[in-house]
């Protein structure tokens, strides 16, 4: 079975009142995460790799020097995914409940999350990723490089950010820490971090 780009959870233009313009999503989503979902597909074609679920083939292919092509576009399909859905309309502020509970316990407090993730994305050299994840229990900022994400670390993401630079040149140009700031500020879906610690 091939694998498929799941749709936007939102159009195209409804993050423009927040800063992400609908041409960004044109782009980003329309040309990069769909080339990713198509390239995996031609790699998989005819292997046994074919009719794994994405989720198994990050696992199985990460390190694997022979299945490099394979794992980053994988990789890349699951982590935009994950990205649109760490976006939403009128998102940031704080999160409540036991998320806001678990942030405040393992970073002291929102702002310092704030500080420590504000200071992953920015300091990612080159391409990569930005994450709040689980680990074993404990909360925690890493940054990935290229497609590595915490899925084939075994840990639990909550929220991410792509920081490649196609993530926020139309928008911002070459300012990645507006293109951060403005991610936390007005789009950071905390009802998706949520329900992410939420699940088994
Ligand atoms: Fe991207």
């Amino acid at each position: 079975m091939a694998f498929t780009q799941l749709p936007l959870p939102y159009d195209f233009n409804a993050l423009e009142p927040y800063g992400m313009k609908a041409e960004t999503f044109e782009y980003h989503y329309g040309k990069h995460h769909k080339a990713y979902v198509d390239n995996l597909n031609k790699l998989t074609d005819g292997t046994e790799l074919a009719d794994k679920s994405l989720d198994e083939v990050i696992k199985t292919t990460f390190k694997d020097a022979s299945k490099v092509g394979v794992f980053n576009n994988a990789a890349q399909v699951w982590n935009h995914t994950f990205f649109w859905n760490s976006l939403k309309p009128a998102g940031g502020g704080t999160p409540t409940g036991e998320l806001a509970a678990r942030i405040d316990k393992d970073f002291g407090s929102f702002d310092k999350f704030k500080e420590e993730f504000s200071n992953a994305a920015a300091t990612q050299f080159g391409s990569g990723w930005s994450w709040l994840i689980d680990d074993g229990g404990t909360l925690k900022v890493i940054k990935t490089p290229n497609a590595e994400n915490p899925l084939a670390y075994g840990q639990k993401a909550l929220l991410t950010l792509d920081v490649w630079e196609h993530a926020y040149y139309i928008d911002y140009r070459n300012a990645r820490p507006a293109f951060i700031k403005n991610f936390l500020d007005q789009l950071a879906n905390w009802d998706f971090a949520a329900q992410n610690l939420a699940k088994a």
